[in-house]
């Protein structure tokens, strides 16, 4: 029995100066908010972070999954917990030996798991995986918004399926980059349980309706 499928809106494509109330908006369709944290190093961006984590925190009781696109994450962890953090990811090429973070992340109270750019494979973080509550694949070079889908990504999504399935983990696997109603249920058939999405729901003129479309497209995907 596959785990339902749930959607992680991205607020990277939110407007932030009225971050509480597009939160707001989608709050009922969903559990998780994905958070993209980036730092002008590990990625030619900056975005956010801490202090809108915390503000966050103070508004809404979604869970917050927080991807750390930095190149030291683990200098952070103890910060992102108290703003009020429930996950952190981190990516495989940013702490290549991730165990001691995943177990500096626990002690600090976070959920864990690791991200794997398109280029990696899935044998880097393989072996990392029962550590892990969520396997993020991306499906765009991270950094930005608003990029298309790169569909051959999906064979790692197999792969990592196949691997939490063989051994029964409970590990969540995610799929982040161009999900739209089209790209999704390939995804879906890979075996992605968790869907982020920025611009499909928050560049939308309805964003409730464009969740609705996405969890339509997933579930005819089943
Ligand atoms: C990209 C981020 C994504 C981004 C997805 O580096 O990790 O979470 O917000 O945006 P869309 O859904 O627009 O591709
Ligand atoms: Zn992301």
């Amino acid at each position: 029995m596959r785990k339902p499928a749930r959607i992680a809106p991205s607020i990277l494509a939110a407007d932030f100066a009225r971050l509480g109330e597009e939160v707001h908006r989608i709050e009922g369709e969903t559990d998780i908010l994905h958070v993209d944290v980036m730092d002008g190093h590990f990625v030619p961006n900056i975005s956010l972070g801490v202090p809108v984590v915390a503000s966050l925190r103070k508004t809404t009781s979604l869970y917050l999954d927080c991807h750390l696109m930095t190149t030291n994450p683990a200098d952070y962890l103890a910060e992102f917990a108290a703003a009020g953090s429930d996950l952190v990811t981190v990516h495989i090429e940013a702490v290549p030996d991730p165990s001691l973070v995943a177990a500096d992340a626990r002690a600090a109270g976070l959920d864990f798991g690791l991200v794997l750019n398109p280029a990696t494979p899935f044998d880097a973080v393989a072996p990392f995986v029962e550590m892990c509550d969520m396997l993020l694949v991306m499906s765009v070079q991270p950094g930005f918004g608003g990029q298309a889908f790169m569909p051959e990504v999906l064979p790692k999504v197999e792969a990592a399926r196949k691997l939490v399935d063989s051994r029964g983990l409970p590990t969540d696997i995610q799929i982040d980059g161009g999900i739209t109603p089209e790209t999704a249920p390939p995804a879906r058939r890979a075996g992605a349980d968790v869907f982020v999405a920025g611009s499909a729901i928050f560049r939308a003129d309805d964003p409730v309706a464009a969740m609705a479309a996405l969890r339509a497209a997933i579930e005819s995907a089943e």
